[in-house]
């Protein structure tokens, strides 16, 4: 709970509909402090916390958010059960909170690839909230762009669709974020000016907002300032300015 919160004036600012972040730095926070990158994991779903109040205080409808990418099982197995063992903690202690705050959770990623238990655990956090409509929180959780693509184009073979029946928006619907807007602001934290395999269809025209404070101190006012940068943006889509 954060008391005596900043007045932040929200007047004049164009707010994004879809927020998308690649929460970057978690280790690199954890190691200036001398702590493990667990620690440092930990400290960035705390965060968390404090970015989905600001969404919803923000009225930013979707915030969909990078935590596990197909290529970190390449990390020490040590890292990676430590993850695992956040995300289901997460989902088995936070998820009634999220439920009572109005968020529906759903997933983008292959959920094969994850242990049963924890499949579980997911599938029982999006079916709790699937009524609820404050904000979408969209997890890519073993999500890979490219993935992503490969596995619509198979689903797009196995429909039988001929050649000429395919377009972008067709395409669009076999993606895992079929039915979801655009992302319009793509931030990534820690200082890396790179995309990590995150969203590389939907992001063609998001605005990117690249900061060097690492994803455990993102917090309201560097939200907030995010928001400000993308307020003074001129989105021209390929047109030219009106
Ligand atoms: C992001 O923080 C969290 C995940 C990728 C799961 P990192 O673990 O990548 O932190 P750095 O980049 O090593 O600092
Ligand atoms: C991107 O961060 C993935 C997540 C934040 C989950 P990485 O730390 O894995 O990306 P790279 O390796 O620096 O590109
Ligand atoms: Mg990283």
């Amino acid at each position: 709970m954060v008391l005596n919160k900043e007045k932040l004036d929200l007047g004049g600012l164009k707010i994004p509909k879809h927020v998308a972040v690649i929460m970057d730095g978690n280790g690199r926070w954890a190691k200036k402090r001398m702590l493990p990158r667990q620690a440092g994991h930990r400290a960035g779903v705390e965060n968390l916390r404090e970015i989905i109040d600001s969404c919803i205080e923000f009225n930013i409808e979707i915030l969909t958010i990078y935590a596990f990418s197909t290529e970190n099982w390449t990390r020490p197995e040590s890292e990676v059960r430590g993850l695992m063992r956040i995300f289901a903690r997460v989902l088995d202690q936070e998820i009634y909170d999220l439920h009572d705050q109005g968020v529906r959770v759903s997933h983008i990623g292959d959920l094969n690839g994850v242990a049963p238990l924890l499949q579980e655990k997911v599938n029982r956090a999006i079916e709790l909230t699937k009524g609820n409509d404050r904000l979408l929180l969209n997890v890519a959780f073993n999500y890979g762009g490219r993935a992503e693509i490969v596995h619509a184009t198979r689903r797009i073979l196995a429909d039988g669709l001929s050649p000429d029946d395919l377009d972008e928006e067709t395409f669009g619907k076999y993606l895992f974020t079929a039915g979801v807007p655009d992302p319009d602001l793509l931030i990534r934290t820690s200082g890396e000016y790179r995309i990590s395999n995150f969203l590389i269809w939907q992001a063609a025209y998001s605005e990117y907002y690249l900061t060097p404070v690492y994803w455990p101190d993102f917090g309201r006012a560097e939200l907030y300032e995010a928001l400000v940068s993308y307020t003074g943006r001129d989105r021209r889509f390929g047109a030219l300015a009106t």
